[in-house]
Order: structure tokens, then sequence, then C-alpha cells
């Protein structure tokens, strides 16, 4: 049923209008036009999707619009431009096409706002659920390491 959502994304106040049962990254993409988070499987097994509700990494491509109105949503459009982790990924040329990084970048984001500098086993903890077809696994870790550090 298409029903009037109100929305907070990265902290801005935004009204869709779809149906209920509409993925988040349909959402984000498609009528927000925040193109940064990736459709990758659609099925919850990829982590291209990724994006921040409240504080925990979730998958977009299998989350409801209904169940996040009201909760704080951000994607990787709201990261500061300066950020250590944005430099350290550029520094360690931490990605091959880049597909997935945005998705690499939510999930560490919310593991270095929740533990501040994470070990190594942390981060490939965190890291477990993105895939990476270019194989940039251990360039995206240093990564988070260093700007952890
Ligand atoms: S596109 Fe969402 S997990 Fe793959
Ligand atoms: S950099 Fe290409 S899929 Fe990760």
């Amino acid at each position: 049923m298409v029903e009037t959502f109100q929305l907070t994304v990265n902290g801005t106040a935004q009204e869709v209008t779809c149906d209920r049962d509409t993925p988040l990254l349909y959402v984000l993409r498609n009528h927000l036009n925040l193109k940064g988070t990736r459709f990758g499987c659609g099925l919850g097994l990829c982590g291209a999707c990724n994006v921040i509700i409240d504080g925990r990494t979730i998958f977009s491509c299998d989350t409801p619009l209904w169940s996040v109105v009201g909760k704080n949503i951000r994607t990787v459009e709201g990261l500061p431009a300066d950020s250590p982790l944005r430099r350290m990924f550029v520094e360690e040329q931490a990605a091959q096409c880049g597909y997935c990084v945005s998705g690499i970048v939510m999930s560490a984001t919310a593991l270095l706002e929740s533990t501040g500098n994470p070990d190594e086993r942390a981060v490939k903890e965190a890291l477990d659920r993105n895939l990476c077809r270019c194989g940039a696994h251990n360039r995206m870790v240093r990564a988070v390491l260093r700007a952890g550090e």
C-alpha cells in the first residue's frame, strides 16, 4: 500500500511516498537520489548496501521502509569529507573497482564509533559480512586500523 513516510537521513528530514515494504536501498537511491549506497546481491549477502541505523550497520536491501521511520539513517554521503577513515582509504589505496567500498566504509564507521581503536581481529569481524570481489580486503583492514589510531 502506498503511503507517505517521514524519514531522517543524514540528519535531514525527508518525505517519501511509496509502498511501505519498499526496501530502504531503493528509497535511498530512487527517491532520495543518494546513489552512494549500492545494490550488490539484493539478498542480504554482500554488504554493498550497508547503511547505519541508530548506530548499527544494516543491509538496506532487505530492510523495509516502514521499519526505519523515526530512526536515524546514515549513508556514505553523510560522512565528513575529511574523516580519518576516508583519508586512510585513500592513503592505503584501499579499493580497486570501488563498488563495495561505501558499504565497507559504513561497517567500519559503525565499528570505529563504537570501539574507538579496534584491533585487527575486531576489524576483520566487523567487515566479515562485506564482500569484495577485487580482493582489496587486506588494504581495507589496514586503512581501518590506521583510522582508529
Ligand atoms: S545488496 Fe544488500 S547485502 Fe547485497
Ligand atoms: S574494490 Fe571492487 S569489489 Fe571491492
